[in-house]
């Protein structure tokens, strides 16, 4: 569905994407995470074919984006990062003119817009200009001129950007329920939504990937992955009876809140025992917990490393 060979874009000296590769089949969310001028946006503008690279390819549908323009860009939707172009447009008229650019007509035009205008809640700032929306409201309006297409790809720049937490759920669940049947690559800076939509990320820095795996896959990196964490009354004698306890490898007391974290040493599972050790000394917990990993600590510790290898 969308395949990039070797992609890269260099002004000047700087390697702004530097040989990106991947292959993503129907029915995928791709999250694309990276810290800030890590070469997502560029990226993502090279495989919607709104920037020639500067070598490397990238086909969508077997449509090479540049060879085959018109055939792939019909197959594609794509959000920019940032506001809509065409600021003195209002939506309708917007949305109007993207729906003629994109052929559709009588009455499956009518029940596109319908719809889109109806899943992105644009009802009731349809005939204000764009450039006068709030933020929030020029994102909406931004996506809805991505999918009125009903596009077999998505390509959605920082999707969720702006929008307030219910607009935020609602659209999570707009590309859930569009990755049923299409292909889809969000970039993202927030951690919990590669959770909520992604079946695979891909973490970049320096125009390089430093990581591709399920977001599942990357929680087992973490440091807190089948760690144990708890809170006690007695703190003291909580930490001494987990520092006993066979396989684990450090038990960490945070400083803000008092909790107490058990790490297991490299591949153990610390839970049963720790509930035991607990139970034999008679220490009173009130609350225990067994952590799933956490992608925060795992995107600094790649992205960082990434860092110090490219000063090294
Ligand atoms: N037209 C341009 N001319 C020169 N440098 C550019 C141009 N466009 C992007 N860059 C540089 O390329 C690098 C990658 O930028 P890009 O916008 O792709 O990052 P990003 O990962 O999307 O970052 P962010 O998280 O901030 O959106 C940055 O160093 C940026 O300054
Ligand atoms: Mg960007």
């Amino acid at each position: 569905m969308i395949e990039t060979r070797q992609l890269a874009k260099h002004y000047g000296d700087l390697k702004a994407v530097d040989g990106i590769s991947f292959k993503l089949e129907p029915g995928r969310v791709l999250g694309f995470l990276g810290p800030n001028g890590a070469g997502k946006s560029t990226t993502m503008k090279m495989i919607a074919g709104f920037l020639a690279p500067t070598s490397g390819s990238v086909s969508v549908c077997g449509h090479d984006v540049i060879d085959d323009a018109i055939a792939a860009k019909r197959v594609l939707g794509y959000l920019p990062e940032g506001a809509p172009s065409y600021g003195e447009m209002t939506p309708r008229h917007f949305l109007d003119f993207v729906a003629d650019v994109r052929g559709l007509s009588g009455a499956r035009r009518r029940q596109r817009l319908d719809d889109v205008i109806e899943r992105l809640h644009l009802h009731g700032v349809l005939e204000q200009p764009i450039e006068t929306l709030s933020k929030g409201f020029k994102r909406r309006v931004g996506l809805a001129q991505a999918i009125v297409h009903d596009p077999q790809v998505l390509i959605l720049d920082e999707p969720t950007d702006g929008l307030d937490p219910n607009q935020k759920h609602e659209v999570r669940a707009l590309i859930n329920a569009m990755a049923k049947d299409k292909t889809i690559v969000v970039s993202t800076h927030i951690l919990e939504e590669v959770h909520a939509v992604c079946s695979r990320a891909i973490i970049i820095a320096r125009g390089k990937i430093l990581a591709d795996a399920t977001p599942a896959e990357l929680e087992t990196r973490s440091r807190y992955y089948q760690a144990v964490s708890l809170t006690a009354a007695n703190v003291p004698a909580a930490k001494a009876a987990l520092s006993g306890v066979a396989d684990v490898a450090a038990v960490e007391i945070d400083p803000q809140d008092h909790r107490l974290t058990a790490f297991p040493k490299p591949g153990r599972q610390i839970f049963v025992a720790v509930n035991q050790a607990l139970q034999t000394q008679g220490i009173a917990v009130s609350e225990l917990q067994l952590e799933s990993g956490r992608l925060d600590e795992v995107f600094r510790t790649i992205t960082q490393a990434g860092e110090q290898e490219a000063h090294a």
